[in-house]
């Protein structure tokens, strides 16, 4: 049977933080995750500031137990934008394919992909991905990688060590 894996939803937005901006894409990713079989434990809505969603991603991946963090918003260009820096600082390795897959696929959406600064690291056992702040980017990036993640978080967590015995996505 498929696990049911611990995941974290965190919006970063100074302007849904500050309540002038419903945040659209914290609400989405949670419903195309849950429909995949993951159990949402936490969801966080947080301004563009670096340390804390520095705080925030140490304590849902350390005392949560997040299997996953997902963060959207804060990928681009923008002064503001800090979320790969923030997730690189929390790091204790770097998982750079989940990002690139996501470039990939979405440069044969929009030649403007190539705008996101997104990451994808592990601190311990938890994976975070970065994800950009658009409800249509953050659903075009998230769904270019689902099929693999259940895989890579049965290796992480220890669930599974071999990849010949999980059927492969298509
Ligand atoms: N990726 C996909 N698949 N579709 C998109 O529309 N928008 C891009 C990019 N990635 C986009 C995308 C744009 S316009 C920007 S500026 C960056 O993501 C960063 O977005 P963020 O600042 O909201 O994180």
């Amino acid at each position: 049977m498929k696990e049911k894996w611990k995941a974290a939803v965190v919006t970063l937005s100074d302007k849904g933080y500050a309540g002038d901006r419903q945040d659209k894409s914290g609400p989405l990713i949670c419903d195309i995750i849950t429909k995949s079989g993951y159990e949402v434990i936490e969801r966080v809505l947080l301004p563009d500031d670096e340390e804390e969603i520095k705080k925030c991603l140490c304590k849902l991946c350390d005392d949560k137990k997040a299997d996953i963090v997902f963060t959207t918003g804060g990928t681009g260009f923008s002064p503001r934008d800090c979320a790969p820096e923030a997730a690189l600082a929390v790091a204790t390795r770097n998982a750079p394919g989940i990002a690139e897959a996501m470039r990939l696929a979405s440069l044969a959406v929009t030649p403007r992909a190539m705008l996101s600064r997104g990451v994808s690291v592990i601190r311990n056992q938890t994976l975070i991905i970065t994800l950009p702040g658009s409800p249509k980017a953050a659903k075009e990036n998230l769904e270019a990688v689902l099929p693999a993640l259940d895989h890579g978080l049965a290796i992480l967590t220890g669930k599974t060590g071999e990849c010949g015995k999980d059927p492969e996505p298509r």
